[in-house]
């Protein structure tokens, strides 16, 4: 039985039709194309004192099931994209040039930047057209795990390969053995090596989304990362997929999660089925324990019924190394819940299903579907509580632009989150109330990165003004 086979029976409800059902091989183009790819990336990390061009275009990418290439989109021909270093206080000048046949924008998603820089045609920005360019200019506020990608016609930009990472690194750098960037990500693919074409179907906007039959990390099926017994990762886990939840879990290791959504958390706790949503990060904190020489961690998914894996952790029958010794910082006063104690609810979202809308089937909050939204009008610097309330049964990972929030109660109850955030996963016919500081004037969008839930209407918009 193939592992492809093996993945999709198991693990990924999905129609026959497309399963890739080849046998997973390692051919000599595969190890060609993956020392390229390696060999882009090492290049590919610019620092902001160079501008940096990222074109969106068509071409290749080899995945490990098929003897051909499958056809992509991606940025600088690379899938993911490059990730994008920059140091915390510079400007990173982006000039992105759009050689699409179809208009695009790019996102910085978790950054709190100028508005007119934050990527979303028709409310901060025009389109960005085929053949045109657009200059991103970003000044870097915070340091963190951030990613980028399209706004535009996104549930199917995405899925064609258009994502990256985005690195912010602290003033301070820390002594980390290894600093490892594990974009999630999974792909729907056909038997003959193409991406499924139809985006937006009834299938996928009755449940949560497109899910995939191919998962990936960097682009890549079931890598092996090299560790040395004693060595302290940090591990940057971002979920780039369009509509599949992530529960990773590292079996017989132990890691704690010291970032969540790009912020340090305001206490460090350990991973235990943290629920990584589209568009959710989380870093952790991996100690390869001294005596592992040898050794190989598997890396699962457990979110889905049946346990998947991701990757796996090899480590080298060497000596071990010195462990770094450190502590991560934490944020404890980073918008703490006692803020918003007194604060009454000013809004509440209800999330629903509606017939209508260009596919037929539209996803609503109050009922109303993008760009005819019920949006709101808050004030500079005055915290406010809003309520995301589900009511259908689907899963709805609510993202805010421009914004870091806190979680303060699930259903009613008070919820203890040792973090903030930017998404969060609202379970089916579940209430979140959230607590958060407008902080940035201009106009942020607020929806569900379930990608096609959001293209179905799932969008509003948050103004803030001075
Ligand atoms: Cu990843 Cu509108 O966001
Ligand atoms: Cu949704």
């Amino acid at each position: 039985m193939s592992i492809m086979y093996y993945l999709v029976t198991n693990a990924l409800p999905l129609n026959k039709d497309n399963i890739p059902t080849k046998d997973l091989r390692m051919n000599t183009s595969r190890i060609l194309i993956l020392a390229l790819i390696i060999g882009f990336l090492g290049h590919a990390d610019a620092y902001a004192e160079q501008p940096l061009q990222l074109e969106a275009r068509e071409g290749y990418y080899q995945f490990p099931f098929f003897d051909t290439k499958t056809p992509v989109w991606s940025y600088n021909d690379q899938i993911p994209g490059p990730i994008i270093r920059a140091k915390v206080g510079t400007t990173m000048v982006i000039d992105f040039a759009n050689r699409l046949k179809e208009p695009s924008s790019i996102h910085w998603h978790g950054l709190r930047i100028e508005n007119a820089m934050d990527g979303v045609p028709g409310v901060t920005q025009d389109p960005v057209g085929p053949g045109e360019n657009f200059t991103y200019r970003l000044k870097l506020e915070d340091a963190g795990t951030f990613w980028y990608h399209p706004h535009f016609n996104s549930s199917e930009q995405l899925e064609r390969g258009l994502k990256g990472v985005f690195i912010v690194e602290e003033a301070e750098k820390q002594p980390w053995s290894q600093d490892w960037v594990w974009l999630m990500d999974d792909w729907l693919l056909q038997k003959d090596g193409t991406i499924y074409p139809q985006f937006n179907t009834g299938r996928d906007l009755m449940h949560d989304g497109r899910w995939g039959n191919a998962p990936t990390i960097n682009g890549n099926f079931r890598p092996a990362f090299q560790a040395k017994p004693g060595e302290r990762i940090r591990l940057r886990l971002i979920n780039g997929a369009n509509a599949r939840v992530f529960s990773p879990h590292i079996e017989g290791l132990s890691a704690n999660i010291i970032a969540v959504d790009g912020r340090p958390v305001t206490k460090i706790f350990a991973l235990d089925r943290f629920v990584l949503s589209p568009g959710n990060r989380i870093d952790l904190d991996i100690r390869i324990p001294e005596q592992a020489a040898g050794k190989i961690f598997a890396v699962e998914d457990r979110f889905t019924r049946k346990a998947f894996e991701l990757a796996s952790i090899k480590v080298n029958q060497s000596e071990p190394v010195n462990s770094p010794k450190f502590t991560p910082p934490t944020e404890a006063n980073f918008i703490p819940a006692q803020m918003f104690e007194k604060v009454k609810v000013e809004k509440t979202w209800d999330l629903n299903a509606i017939r209508g809308g260009k596919f037929g089937i539209g996803w609503t909050m109050n009922q109303k579907l993008w760009p005819d939204a019920d949006k709101v009008n808050y004030p500079l610097g005055v915290p406010r509580k809003i309520i995301f309330k589900n009511s259908s049964s689907r899963l709805h990972p609510m993202h805010i632009h421009g914004v870091f929030f806190r979680v303060l109660e699930r259903n009613g109850m008070k919820a203890i989150e040792q973090f903030t955030r930017d998404t969060v996963l609202v379970g089916p016919r579940e209430s979140v109330t959230i607590g958060f500081v407008p902080e940035h004037p201009g106009i942020w969008l607020t929806h569900c990165h379930i990608q096609e839930h959001a293209e179905a209407g799932m969008m509003t918009t948050i103004e803030v003004k001075n």
